[in-house]
């Protein structure tokens, strides 16, 4: 247990004394705070200083870091070491974008020569779509491509292709679909032409009921207008580490993109399940993307723990959690573009740490994997920040911006990055009842509506944040962003030993969904299940049939 470890006791005790830190304090006192606790990596500046960390708590995670032994694990990573113990496969998202041309070996192949074999297969498949070589069932180019798929094989690629919309050409638009719920395909292919869409079917396992459902639906669909079985030659690829399920299903085996077990889900967006980001983007920004990953892998791989920032902000976030027991952590970007990445880091993060049993089994006694939330920051200013500032439970958020604007339109920028600045700040500094007061004085106000709103208007500050600020947002930039989070969720997996690469927590609900299946769909009541799913199950088959 790593509660065993010295520095983690140290850190125990540190916490004590931490409770009664004050960030503006802490400002204060150290006139280079800010230089002490930030770093640079190329055009990306991480700031941790609003946290409530000290040069001794740094110096204690540091220690708990080469106490649990972080850098032998990531050479482990790194090399194709098989540390997702309970499914017994390495990890190796990072070969994905490994631009070394160095092997990697997983039982002795150099997994570097499939890499580089299926990448271009996906550059081909590209150039081909983008350039109307690759034509539809009636001899159409192709302009708009489906994907379907969930979890990992959408969020990752549709949060990427939202991001990075100022970079596509629109030669091909991309639509997701992971809804199993028919709203959603009948929505995206009402207004498409059979004849020009190309379905990316995206699943590792190709057993997910959800996407096997709506392909299904695409491809009938296909039908409908083709009247001819062999048009899903031309209209079905699929991304898949199963190509017999595939091949089952009826894509055609010149179709299928392999993608293999060492790679997980959430963090698949590197390989061909990144189809539609290259589809939509073209290869060459594919290509800075991964790009960008591999130089935060570099880094990540190269720099001492004390200057690396995925390090950094894993520390930060188990200090957060483990030592200060705040259980949250918001994500808020404040560029349009990164929309959706606080839903991405949500499965990145939750799917991997959200555990309580360390890597023997055991109950861990501390707590692991933060709930993470969040959305834009600026909207989230107008809903839930009233809660981030005066609510009862302590939030940590990491804010995300870009120094350049996507656009050059006029005026927005700089009252968006305003904003963006001043909540770290408010956040760190809130406002006493001295402050309240003068404030109130000076605008003229009377001392019993001063007397009677103070307290509502103090703000206790000592909230802490991470800023994230990038030159701009890329493809290059976007790639190390990414690749910096999933290196932070990795190591928080390391010290809280807590298997971060497997998803047993996902596989109950699916199973007792594949029993009430035919249980909503039989004629006759359901006697045999708790009081609640049994009323649940016969109200739902009561008012389907009135
Ligand atoms: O939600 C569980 C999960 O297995 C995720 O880990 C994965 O990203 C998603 O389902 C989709 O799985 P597949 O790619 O096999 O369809």
């Amino acid at each position: 247990m790593n509660i065993n470890k010295v520095a983690w006791q140290l850190l125990e005790t540190h916490s004590e004394t931490a409770k009664s830190f004050h960030l503006k304090d802490l400002f204060a006192d150290d006139p280079d705070r800010f230089d002490k606790f930030s770093l640079q990596f190329e055009d990306i500046l991480f700031d941790y200083s609003k946290n409530l960390v000290t040069d001794e708590v740094m110096t204690g995670l540091f220690n708990l870091a080469h106490e649990v032994d972080v850098e032998g694990w990531r050479t482990r990573m790194f090399s194709g070491g098989r540390i997702n113990l309970t499914e017994d496969r390495p990890v190796l998202h990072v070969a994905l974008r490994n631009m070394s041309g160095d092997p990697i070996h997983v039982d002795g192949a150099d997994v570097m020569d499939q890499v580089s074999s299926e990448l271009d297969k996906m550059k081909s498949l590209t150039e081909n779509v983008r350039s109307g070589k690759w034509r539809g069932y009636s001899g159409k180019r192709i302009t708009d491509v489906v994907n379907i798929g969930i979890g990992g094989s959408n969020l990752g690629p549709q949060m990427v292709t939202e991001a990075l919309r100022k970079y596509s050409d629109n030669k091909v638009s991309v639509h997701y679909v992971s809804n199993v719920d028919s709203f959603q395909i009948a929505q995206i292919l009402r207004p498409l032409n059979p004849e020009q869409v190309l379905f990316v079917i995206s699943s590792k396992t190709f057993t997910t009921r959800e996407t096997l459902t709506n392909a299904a639906t695409a491809r009938n669909w296909l039908l409908a207008s083709s009247f001819d079985e062999t048009a899903v030659d031309r209209h079905f690829i699929a991304v898949t580490a199963n190509r017999a399920n595939a091949l089952e299903f009826g894509i055609p085996e010149g179709n299928i993109h392999d993608l293999w077990d060492w790679v997980g889900g959430r963090f698949s967006l590197w390989s061909a399940i990144g189809l539609p980001i290259a589809l939509n983007l073209g290869f060459d920004n594919f290509e800075k993307l991964l790009g960008g990953a591999y130089a935060m892998d570099q880094h990540f791989l190269n720099a001492p723990l004390e200057k690396n920032a995925p390090v950094i902000q894993a520390l930060i976030g188990i200090w957060n959690s483990s030592f200060l027991g705040m259980q949250t952590q918001a994500i808020l970007p404040y560029n349009q573009s990164l929309h959706m990445f606080s839903a991405y880091m949500q499965q990145a993060d939750m799917e991997s740490n959200g555990k309580s049993v360390d890597w023997d089994g055991n109950d861990v006694p501390y707590s692991t994997g933060s709930i993470i939330w969040g959305q834009l920051g600026i909207n989230g200013q107008h809903a839930f920040y009233q809660y981030l500032h005066q609510g009862k439970n302590i939030i940590p958020a990491d804010f995300i911006g870009a120094v350049e604007s996507s656009t050059t339109v006029k005026g927005h920028h700089e009252y968006l990055m305003a904003n963006f600045i001043a909540q770290t700040q408010a956040l760190m500094n809130g406002i006493d009842k001295e402050q309240v007061r003068d404030e109130l004085r000076a605008k003229g106000k009377s001392e019993s509506y001063i007397d009677n709103l103070v307290s509502h208007k103090v703000h206790q500050g000592n909230r802490p944040t991470n800023t994230i600020l990038l030159k701009r947002i890329d493809p290059h930039s976007l790639g190390a962003l990414i690749a910096l989070y999933e290196h932070k969720i990795f190591v928080q997996g390391i010290i809280w030993r807590v298997c971060s690469f497997d998803q047993w927590g996902v596989e109950l609900g699916k199973e007792l969904a594949n029993h009430i299946l035919p249980q909503l769909e039989t004629g006759t009541p359901i006697k045999t299940q708790d009081s609640s799913t049994m009323g649940l199950i016969n109200f739902y088959k009561n008012k389907i049939t009135q």
